[in-house]
């Protein structure tokens, strides 16, 4: 009964043990998981566009390979992560509609264009830099089936960060316009892979209940801390500058000291208003049209299986 349930999902939490699928949890609690973990995945599926813009124009056949691979492992992200909200309740079906209907959040960084090849780059180590450091705290979610899907996207992401590196890496060791293109662009992926951490702690709504319930570990300010005091020695080896004039060591607090960000922008992309949000919802909901005939196909295959199972 949910008296007993309710104890135990409590006695759960208070040991920092894990909740299954099976077990009782409280509205909120299933509520708040489909909410991140829907987001989540709908931003892995989301975030094969501004990489796939690059497949068929990467330099060289490996790295139109190594770029091929990373975005198929995107696609992967999202289904283990559909499949972790499902055992919470809610379908495929839903969450999809939800996300082509445009009702869906998820996360800011996937609206902005990725104009030229050192993006490659910038979005491996920045944006899947900030998307490891947010997500190696996952693996210990209170809930298993999210928990134990983050282990092994977070090893692909460790990959996806490194291949991000060497390209700007690669490009830093070039020409002069290689290296103008590679600064160009972290200056413009600096900022919004900072916005992806959330809004400050103190506009964050659903933080505090998250850590009570074992779901989210660090603050969102923390990690952003976190990502930068991690960020500052990789820029250096790089050779490119981080376009923050107010960024230095805090002795006494231990950590670098940062610039204000813009959160207006932030807010501006949340409401729909990115350099990209019409043009990815739209390539997604035609893909899914597209993908109609395969599943019509796997339907039409499965009433056949199962109509020969009766006879
Ligand atoms: N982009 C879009 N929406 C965001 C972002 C962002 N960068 N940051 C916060 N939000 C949304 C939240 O989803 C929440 O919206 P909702 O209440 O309508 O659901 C709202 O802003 C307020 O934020 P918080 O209260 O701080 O929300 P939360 O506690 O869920 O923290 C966070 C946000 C840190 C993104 C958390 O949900 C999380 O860790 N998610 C899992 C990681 C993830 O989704 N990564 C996706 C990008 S990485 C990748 O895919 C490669």
């Amino acid at each position: 009964d949910d008296a007993d349930g309710r104890t135990r999902f409590e006695e759960l939490i208070a040991a920092d043990d894990r909740v299954e699928p099976s077990d009782w949890m409280p509205e909120a609690y299933r509520k708040t998981l489909v909410r991140q973990i829907s987001q989540h995945a709908h931003s892995e599926v989301i975030g094969m566009q501004p990489e796939a813009n690059w497949i068929g124009r990467a330099p060289s056949l490996k790295r139109k390979a190594i770029l091929m691979a990373k975005v198929q492992d995107e696609a992967g992200h999202g289904l283990y992560l559909y499949s972790a909200a499902q055992t919470l309740g809610t379908d495929r079906d839903t969450m999809f509609e939800q996300l082509i209907a445009g009702s869906a959040k998820y996360s800011s960084i996937f609206n902005y264009l990725t104009p030229t090849w050192a993006d490659m780059g910038s979005i491996g180590w920045l944006v899947d830099g900030a998307a490891i450091c947010n997500q190696v705290p996952l693996c210990r979610a209170s809930y298993g089936p999210y928990g134990r899907a983050m282990v092994r996207i977070c090893k692909e992401e460790s990959f996806h960060q490194r291949q991000g590196f060497e390209i700007l890496l690669s490009l830093m060791a070039g020409t002069p316009e290689q290296r103008a293109m590679a600064q160009e662009s972290v200056n413009r992926w600096y900022w919004p892979a900072l916005m992806m951490f959330g809004p400050p702690d103190d506009e964050s709504p659903n933080s505090q209940q998250s850590m009570a319930w074992n779901i989210k570990r660090l603050s969102n300010d923390g990690l952003r801390q976190r990502f930068i005091d991690m960020l500052v020695p990789q820029a250096e080896v790089l050779g490119v500058t981080l376009p923050d004039p107010d960024l230095r060591w805090n002795e006494e607090r231990g950590h670098y000291d940062h610039g204000p960000l813009d959160w207006d922008e932030f807010h501006e992309v949340l409401a729909g208003r990115g350099q990209a949000n019409a043009q990815r919802l739209e390539r997604r909901r035609q893909a899914h049209e597209d993908g109609a005939w395969v599943r019509e196909a796997a339907r039409a295959y499965a009433e056949r299986m199962a109509a020969r199972r009766e006879e």
